[in-house]
C-alpha cells in the first residue's frame, strides 16, 4: 500500500530494491522506501527484522547485495559513510556508540567534521542548551557518562553535523521515558527546518506521536506502510504489536 495522504514530490532519500546479506544469508529482501525533506518517518518491526541492516547499508557502513540509493538527487549507492555523511546523511547507530576515550566535547567536535575538516566549536553551545546533562560534563571523558548520557551524546553528535537526513536507530535504548520524549521532540523540531528524520523505535505509541509516515518491517521485507494516522486507525497497528513491540512501555 502506498498512501495517497503522504507528502508528495521528489524524495530526499529514495531506496529501491535493497537487499542485504551477511555471507550467504540474505536478511533484507528487496526493500523500497522514501523519505521526503522535513518528513519524520519511523520504521517499526520486531527485533531481528532487518531494520539496522537496512540503515547500515543505506549509509554505506556495509555493502548492498542489490539496490540503489539516491540522496538529494545524487546516486550514493556505492558511497562509504564518510561520503554519505558529507552529503548530509547521518546515521546515529544503535547502542550509544561514542568514543569513550575522548571527552564529551571532542566527541561532539567529531560530529562537525563532515562539514568542517577542522571541527566547528561554534555549533556546540546550542547542543549544550538542548541537552544540559552533557553540557555539564563537556570536559569529562565520555567513558564517565552513564549509558543514558552516552546515548544522548550519540544523538547530539549526529545533530551537530547539521544533517539533511538524521537516522536514529533505537535512540531510546537505556533511556528514561522523559528523555526519550525530549530526544524525539528535538528531532521533530529539526523537521520544521527541513531536516528529515528516519527513526527506528520499539516504543510504538511514542514514535507514532511524532511520525508523519510509518513503514512496518517484517522479516526483511516491508509488511505495510501508511501515514501515522492510517497506521493508528488501521489493521497495521495490530500486526505491529503482534510482532512483539512494546505497547505497554509506550
Ligand atoms: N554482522 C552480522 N553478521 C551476521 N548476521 C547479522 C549481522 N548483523 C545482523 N545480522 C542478522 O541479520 C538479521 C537482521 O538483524 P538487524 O538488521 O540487526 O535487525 P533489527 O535491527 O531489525 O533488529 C538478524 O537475523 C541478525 O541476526
Ligand atoms: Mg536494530
Amino acid at each position: 500500500m502506498n498512501s495517497v495522504n503522504r507528502k508528495q514530490g521528489d524524495a530526499l532519500l529514495e531506496v529501491s530494491d535493497l537487499r542485504v546479506a551477511y555471507d550467504k544469508a540474505e536478511v533484507v529482501h528487496g526493500v523500497d522506501l522514501k523519505v521526503h525533506e522535513g518528513e519524520f518517518v519511523v520504521l517499526l518491526g520486531r527485533n531481528g527484522a532487518g531494520k539496522s541492516s537496512m540503515l547500515h547499508a543505506i549509509s554505506g557502513l556495509i555493502p548492498k547485495k542489490t539496490g540503489r540509493v539516491r540522496f538529494a538527487g545524487v546516486d550514493i549507492t556505492g558511497a562509504d559513510t564518510r561520503t554519505t555523511a558529507r552529503a548530509g546523511l547521518v546515521n546515529v547507530l544503535e547502542g550509544h556508540r561514542v568514543f569513550t576515550g575522548l571527552s564529551v566535547e571532542d566527541n561532539l567536535l567529531l560530529g562537525t567534521y563532515a562539514k568542517n575538516p577542522h571541527g566547528d566549536k561554534s555549533k556546540l553551545a546550542d547542543i549544550y542548551e538542548l541537552f544540559p546533562e552533557i553540557g555539564e560534563r563537556r570536559h569529562q571523558l565520555a567513558s564517565r557518562l552513564s549509558g543514558g548520557q552516552q546515548q544522548i551524546l550519540a544523538v547530539a553528535q549526529g545533530i551537530v553535523g547539521e544533517p539533511r537526513l538524521l537516522i536514529l536507530d533505537e535512540p531510546s535504548g537505556g533511556l528514561a521515558p522523559l528523555v526519550v520524549h525530549r530526544i524525539l521532540t528535538v528531532a521533530k523540531e529539526l523537521t520544521s527546518k527541513g531536516v528529515a528524520i528516519l527513526l527506528v523505535e520499539q516504543l510504538v505509541k511514542e514514535a507514532l506521536k511524532f511520525a508523519d509516515y510509518c513503514y512496518l518491517v517484517e522479516a526483511g521485507t516491508l509488511g505495510g506502510e501508511g501515514t501515522a494516522e492510517e497506521v493508528k486507525q488501521g489493521e497495521l497497528i495490530r500486526r505491529i504489536y503482534l510482532g512483539g513491540a512494546q505497547a505497554a512501555a509506550a
